[in-house]
């Protein structure tokens, strides 16, 4: 039977409190949309219709090119309701598989057996492993055989007692799907047209109902308010770093590390408290990330260490690099082996040679770097002239003395010193010593300025 999958992305978010539309909210940086829609597409499905209202431009423009079909709910009369803007949609012979937008971890294995349960009658995704407080209760009869499911808002006390709670997903076909939709009125407590009481209806007409139940809390978790967000963020960044402990991977804390994207790690890498992973990075064997590290986008190679507090950003490091403390790789950064970057150095579109070493307090943008150079503190690279970007070239084994400027574009010779506090604005000879500083000079018959004493006009 055809498969067709319509999500409910239209609400708002009321309990967000926040101007962003709930689906665009994010768990490890991407949209909770995001993820439902990739369970949705593990099933490869015939289609995938997403239902969108609030913030609609918004939400369609997140996810431009996804191959999903928009189906607009401009008011949002409740999940029923939005149902019924999509069904039109579906072939009647076809399976409906309904997912709610705002449970992002469900896992494409339960929607297989929530399909597989539907049969000719309807299947719905519980849960009774957390707390069911806000979620709609699953009413059995004594038999067992579910009955009806109550919103919460519109709950007995009896039924607020029961443990078993609705976890946002159903199956079954279009067509009769459709024919109980029908029948649901918004007589309760929200003024909406429920969903979820399509299942009484279902039941009272004798279809067959069955519940599938979820085997990991964490996949039939809501995102209905900022603290669901974050208890759920951080329920998923555990997992992720049980999966690294589990590959080999020494972290020092496992509640204290986020990987916003791929983390890819060699052999017994480890990993300080509090850092950051973010897009594609890849750390090869024996690498070292100290506490309060960023790494967005980077490569690093092995034996490599980045100590604390550096922030690392579309940058390819070799082997055997020390970076840090306090140091800062900005896009283009590529540094060979042996490479160590101290604190408070920026590097940003340079290359920079084996062995070569800027330890503390430099700018190098723009530059190219040749192997065995050593930078001193407070070298700058004046790669800016106010309109364009200009390029340094530091070849083999050069020596800048500390506090030096150099005007680019301009090309510091194989083997050059550049004397300390020096301001270099034309290329350099190789293998001399370049100083362009005023000289010193120091006057005999000076005297310090007479301070005025107290009183004194
Ligand atoms: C819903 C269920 C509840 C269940 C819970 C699981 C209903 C009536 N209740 O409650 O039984 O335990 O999910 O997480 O279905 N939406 C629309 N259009 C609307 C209203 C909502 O598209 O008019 C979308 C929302 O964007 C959201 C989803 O439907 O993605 C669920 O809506 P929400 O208001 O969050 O329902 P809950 O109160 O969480
Ligand atoms: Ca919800």
């Amino acid at each position: 039977m055809p498969l067709h999958v319509v999500i409910l992305a239209a609400g708002q978010g009321k309990r967000m409190h926040s101007a962003l539309p709930k689906v665009l909210h994010r768990i490890a940086g991407r949209p909770l949309l995001a993820y439902v829609m990739d369970a949705a597409m593990a099933l490869k499905p015939e289609r995938i219709f997403v239902v969108h209202g609030h913030g609609g431009a918004e939400v369609k423009n997140a996810f431009a090119g996804a191959p999903v079909e928009w189906v607009d709910q401009a008011r949002q009369l409740g999940t029923g309701h939005a149902l019924m803007q999509a069904l039109p949609r579906i072939p009647r012979t076809a399976t409906a598989l309904v997912l709610n937008g705002d449970v992002p971890l469900i896992r494409a294995e339960t929607l297989r057996k929530l399909v597989r349960s539907a049969g000719k009658g309807i299947a719905i995704a519980t849960s009774d492993l957390s707390d069911p407080s806000g979620y709609g209760r699953v009413v059995r009869d004594a038999k067992g055989h579910v009955q009806h499911i109550v919103e919460q808002k519109d709950a007995k006390r009896a039924e607020l007692a029961i443990r078993e709670w609705y976890a946002g997903f159903l199956a079954g076909n279009a067509s009769r799907l459709a024919g109980w939709l029908a029948k649901v009125a918004n007589r309760n407590a929200q003024k909406e047209y429920y969903l979820t009481d399509v299942i009484g209806i279902a039941a009272a007409a004798g279809a067959q109902v069955s519940a599938v139940k979820a085997t990991d809390s964490r996949e039939v978790a809501g995102v209905n308010s900022r603290e669901e967000l974050a208890i759920l963020e951080r329920a998923y960044q555990n997992g992720q770093a049980k999966k690294l402990l589990a590959a080999g991977v020494a972290l020092a804390d496992l509640w204290r590390v986020d990987v916003r994207g791929e983390l890819e790690c060699g052999r017994d890498v480890s990993i300080d408290v509090n850092c950051v992973f973010e897009g594609k990075v890849r750390l090869g064997d024996r690498v070292r990330i100290g506490p309060n590290c960023v790494l967005k986008n980077v490569t690093i190679a092995s034996g490599s260490e980045v100590l604390a507090f550096s922030l690392l950003e579309d940058a390819e490091v070799g082997a055997g690099c020390r970076i840090g403390p306090y140091a800062r790789l900005r896009p283009g950064a590529a540094l060979g082996e042996g490479v160590h970057i101290g604190n408070f150095v920026e590097v940003k579109a340079s290359r920079i040679g084996a062995g070569s070493k800027a330890n503390h307090l430099a700018y190098i943008g723009d530059a190219e770097v040749g192997a065995r150079v050593n930078i001193g503190a407070g070298t700058i690279t004046c790669n800016f002239d106010g309109a364009s970007k200009n390029r340094t070239v530091i070849e083999d084994d050069c020596f800048i003395g500390s506090d030096a400027t150099l005007v680019a574009p301009v090309r510091i010779a194989k083997g050059s010193y550049i004397g300390a506090g020096s301001t270099i604005s034309r290329d350099t000879p190789p293998g001399q010593l370049t100083v362009a500083r005023a000289r010193q000079v120091s006057l005999p018959r000076w005297t310090p300025p007479r301070k005025k004493p107290a009183g004194e006009k």
